[in-house]
C-alpha cells in the first residue's frame, strides 16, 4: 500500500503542477477528483496533500508599514561609480567625496517582513507587489533563526531579511524530494519560496529554512546602518556573515573582490553585494526614486557566459505594437540555469551584431535579467548563413510594421485593431503592478481571448457573472478555480488611481508618470474630464507643467482619448471599479500649491529641494506661471524671476524654502 501511495502522491503532485504552474492539465476534473478520493482511503481520511502549486494558494493579504523596495543594479564598477557620483551630487557634494558604506552580501532567497509590537512577533508577510504582501506569520514561526520575542524594542517594529535555504540542505531535501517521487526544486531559491509559501505550516516547519536579517526600523537611538546590524544581533538575529563598514570606495572594491572570491565557498547563494550608505541621516535625505532607494545599491556578480545555436529568430509583438525580435537558442546551461531563449531587442541590434539563424553565438546571463546574446562566434558561421532579414509586417495581424522618426522599434500601425497588441494591453492590465488580478493566469486569458469571450480588460470583469455558467464542466475548470477566479475579479474591483492609469496601457505612461498623474488629477472623474477635453481638442495646460509630463505623454493622452475603442474602454473600465480617490494628504502644509525653483540653490542640490518640496506638498513645476503659487530663487536666477516679479507671485528664498 505504501507504494501506492507514494504513486499516487507523485501523479496528483504532477496534475497539479500541470494545473497550477503550467496551467496546462491533461486530466479531466473527475478523474483528478478520483484520485485525490483513493488517496485519502488509503490514507484514512486524512488530507495530507500540499494540494496547488504556490500560484493559487491564496493568503491573506496585508499592507506593509513601508513599502518593500527592489534595489538599483550595477553590473559593473563603472555603474557603482556612477551611483555614488549621483548620490553625491543629490546632497550637493562634490562628487567624490567618500561615503562611509555597508556592505552586505545580496542573500539570494526571498525577503520577509516581520513586525513586532511589544516586541512579540504578530506578523510575518512575503513581499507580494512590495506594498501588500502575503500573510505567512504561522510558518515564519517555524523558523529557528527569528526570534518569537524581542529584548528591548519600540512599541511597533519592522524587520526585513532574506528566507533562504543552504546549499547542502537543498540538497538533502532535493534527494528526499526524488525518492519521494516528487518533482526536485529547481535552485534553492525556489525552494524556499515553495517551502515558505505552504498553506500549512507543518510543511514548512518540515524544511530546513533559515533567515538572515538586514533591517530594522524604527528604531530612534540607531544612527547608522551597522548599528542597527548591531542591534539585530543583540536581540539573537542573524546577519549576513562577511559584512562590513567601508569608509571609501577602494574598500568597496576590495570588499566586492573579496566576497566574489569567497562566493563558491559559502554555504549558500548570493548574487552579488548590497551598498547601504551607513549614515540614516544621508539615508533619509536621499529618499526614494520609483521602487528602489537611493542610498542603497546591488552590486552584481559578472554575468555568466556560454556558447550556444540560434535555432530561429521569432518576432513578438508588444503592448505598443514594438516588433521584438527574440532567438530561439538550443537549449544551454549557463551557470546552472537552462536557457532556450534571449532577447535581441530591435532591428538595429540584430544588424550591429549582424546575427543570423544558423550562427554559434555566445550568451549571457546576469541576475535575473533576460539572457543576451553578447556576440556571434564567426569562425562557425555556415557558408550559406544569410543575413536576418526584419519584417516590415506585423507577423500576427499583416498590418505594416514601421519605424517613427528616431524610433528604434519598428512598431505594427494596427494598434487597437491587432490581436496581439489587444492581448498584452489585457495582460498588462491584469498584471501585478497594475490591477493585480494576480489568480489569473496568461494560459487562462488566451484561452478567453482565442475563443472571442474578451477583446479588454472590461470584458473580463464581465465574466465575473457569467464564469459558473460558462466555465463548469470545463477541462481544467474545477469548482474551486471557477471561485478562485470569480474572488480575484471581485478584489480586482478595488484599486487605486494611479494603478487604474497604469492599468490603461496608454503608451508613455508608465508607473512613474501614473502617480504623477494620479497626485494631479486626485479622483478619476477630473482624470476623466480632462480626457474629455483633450477629446473635444481642447488642451490642459496644466499637464505638461507637471513633473516628468512630457509632450510625448500628452499626445499619446490626446490620440487616447480621440480614438472611439479606448475611450469607450476607460469608460467601462471606470464604471466596473472602485477607484480610491489619492486622498491630497490634508496633514501637509502645502498640498494643492504649486512651486518652481529657479537659479542655483547653495545648501542642496535642485533634486533633493523638489523631493522635499514634495514632502511638503507641493507640486514642482518647471514653468513659472499665473497658476505658480510660489517661486523659489536661487543665486542668478533669470527671466523666471522676472516673469514671477511681473505677475506678482510669491517669493521666497532658499532660507525661507528651508523653513517652509
Ligand atoms: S536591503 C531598501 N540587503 O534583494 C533596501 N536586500 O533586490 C532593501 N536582498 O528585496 C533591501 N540580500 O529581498 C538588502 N543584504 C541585503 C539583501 C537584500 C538580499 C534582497 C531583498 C530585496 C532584494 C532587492
Amino acid at each position: 500500500m505504501p507504494d501506492r501511495i507514494a504513486a499516487l502522491r507523485a501523479e496528483i503532485e504532477k496534475h497539479n503542477r500541470l494545473y497550477y504552474q503550467n496551467d496546462a492539465p491533461i486530466l479531466s476534473d473527475a478523474d483528478y477528483d478520483a484520485l485525490v478520493r483513493e488517496l485519502r482511503a488509503l490514507e484514512g481520511g486524512e488530507d495530507s496533500l500540499s494540494i496547488g502549486a504556490p500560484a493559487l494558494e491564496t493568503f491573506d493579504k496585508i499592507p506593509h508599514d513601508t513599502p518593500m523596495m527592489s534595489l538599483d543594479n550595477a553590473m559593473n564598477a563603472d555603474e557603482v561609480d556612477a551611483f555614488f557620483a549621483r548620490a553625491c551630487r543629490f546632497l550637493d557634494l562634490p562628487e567624490d567625496t567618500p561615503l562611509s558604506c555597508w556592505l552586505e552580501p545580496k542573500i539570494d532567497g526571498l525577503s520577509l517582513n516581520l513586525i513586532y509590537e511589544q516586541g512579540h512577533l504578530v506578523s510575518a508577510a512575503t513581499r507580494g507587489d512590495g506594498r501588500v504582501g502575503e500573510v505567512v506569520t504561522a510558518n515564519a514561526k517555524t523558523l529557528s533563526d527569528i526570534p518569537q520575542t524581542l529584548k528591548d524594542a519600540p512599541q511597533r517594529l519592522e524587520i526585513r531579511g532574506e528566507v533562504y535555504i543552504s546549499i547542502a540542505d537543498f540538497e538533502t531535501l532535493n534527494a528526499q524530494q526524488q525518492a519521494a517521487k516528487r518533482t526536485p526544486f529547481a535552485n534553492p531559491r525556489n525552494a524556499a519560496a515553495g517551502s515558505l509559501r505552504q498553506l500549512d505550516p507543518a510543511v514548512t516547519a518540515s524544511r530546513p529554512l533559515r533567515f538572515f536579517a538586514y533591517h530594522a526600523a524604527p528604531l530612534p537611538q540607531i544612527t547608522h546602518q551597522h548599528q542597527m546590524v548591531d542591534w539585530l544581533q543583540r536581540q539573537g538575529f542573524t546577519t549576513p556573515p562577511h559584512s562590513r563598514l567601508c569608509p571609501d570606495l577602494a574598500c568597496l572594491r576590495d570588499t566586492f573582490a573579496h566576497i566574489q572570491a569567497l562566493r563558491p565557498d559559502l554555504p549558500f547563494d548570493i548574487d552579488g553585494v548590497v551598498y547601504k550608505i551607513d549614515d540614516l541621516r544621508l539615508q533619509k535625505r536621499l529618499g526614494f526614486v520609483a521602487r528602489a532607494p537611493r542610498w542603497a545599491l546591488a552590486h552584481k556578480f559578472p554575468a555568466e557566459q556560454a556558447i550556444s545555436v540560434i535555432e530561429d529568430i521569432v518576432i513578438q509583438v508588444g503592448r505598443t505594437g514594438a516588433l521584438t525580435p527574440v532567438a530561439q537558442l538550443r537549449p544551454t546551461n549557463v551557470g546552472g540555469v537552462m536557457v532556450r531563449r534571449a532577447t535581441l531587442h530591435n532591428e538595429d541590434e540584430i544588424a550591429r551584431k549582424d546575427i543570423r539563424i544558423g550562427d554559434h553565438v555566445l550568451i549571457q546571463r546576469a541576475g535575473d535579467v533576460i539572457p543576451q546574446v553578447v556576440a556571434v562566434v564567426l569562425s562557425q558561421r555556415r557558408a550559406d548563413a544569410a543575413p536576418f532579414a526584419f519584417p516590415h509586417h506585423c507577423p500576427v495581424c499583416g498590418a505594416q510594421a514601421i519605424r517613427h522618426g528616431n524610433d528604434i522599434q519598428r512598431r505594427c500601425i494596427a494598434r487597437a485593431t491587432c490581436p496581439a497588441q489587444q492581448f498584452e494591453v489585457i495582460r498588462h492590465a491584469v498584471s501585478r503592478r497594475a490591477l493585480n488580478l494576480d489568480g489569473i493566469g496568461t494560459k487562462q486569458l488566451e484561452m478567453f481571448f482565442d475563443e472571442g469571450l474578451i477583446a479588454n480588460i472590461a470584458d473580463l470583469f464581465d465574466l465575473q457573472d457569467k464564469a459558473p455558467a460558462l466555465l463548469t464542466g470545463r477541462e481544467g475548470w474545477k469548482t474551486k478555480a471557477i471561485q478562485n477566479f470569480i474572488t480575484t475579479l471581485i478584489n480586482g474591483r478595488q484599486t487605486t488611481l494611479p494603478r487604474f492609469l497604469f492599468a490603461l496601457g496608454i503608451p508613455h505612461l508608465g508607473e512613474t508618470a501614473a502617480e504623477t498623474l494620479a497626485g494631479h488629477f486626485g479622483t478619476v472623474e477630473a482624470f476623466l474630464s480632462c480626457l474629455n477635453t483633450l477629446r473635444q481638442g481642447g488642451a490642459d495646460p496644466a499637464l505638461e507643467t507637471l513633473d516628468g509630463i512630457g509632450p510625448k505623454l500628452v499626445a499619446s493622452l490626446k490620440d487616447y482619448a480621440q480614438h472611439d475603442t479606448p475611450w469607450a474602454l476607460v469608460q467601462r473600465l471606470s464604471q466596473q471599479l472602485t477607484i480610491a480617490p489619492v486622498t491630497p494628504t490634508v496633514s501637509l502644509p502645502y498640498s494643492g500649491k504649486t512651486i518652481v525653483f529657479t537659479g542655483t540653490l547653495n545648501t542642496m542640490s535642485r533634486e533633493e529641494a523638489k523631493e522635499r518640496a514634495k514632502a511638503l506638498g507641493f507640486r514642482v513645476s518647471s514653468d513659472v506661471s499665473r497658476t505658480t503659487d510660489v517661486v523659489v530663487l536661487g543665486e542668478n536666477a533669470g527671466s523666471k524671476r522676472q516673469k514671477a516679479e511681473a505677475l506678482g507671485l510669491t517669493i521666497w528664498d532658499e532660507e525661507r524654502f528651508l523653513g517652509a
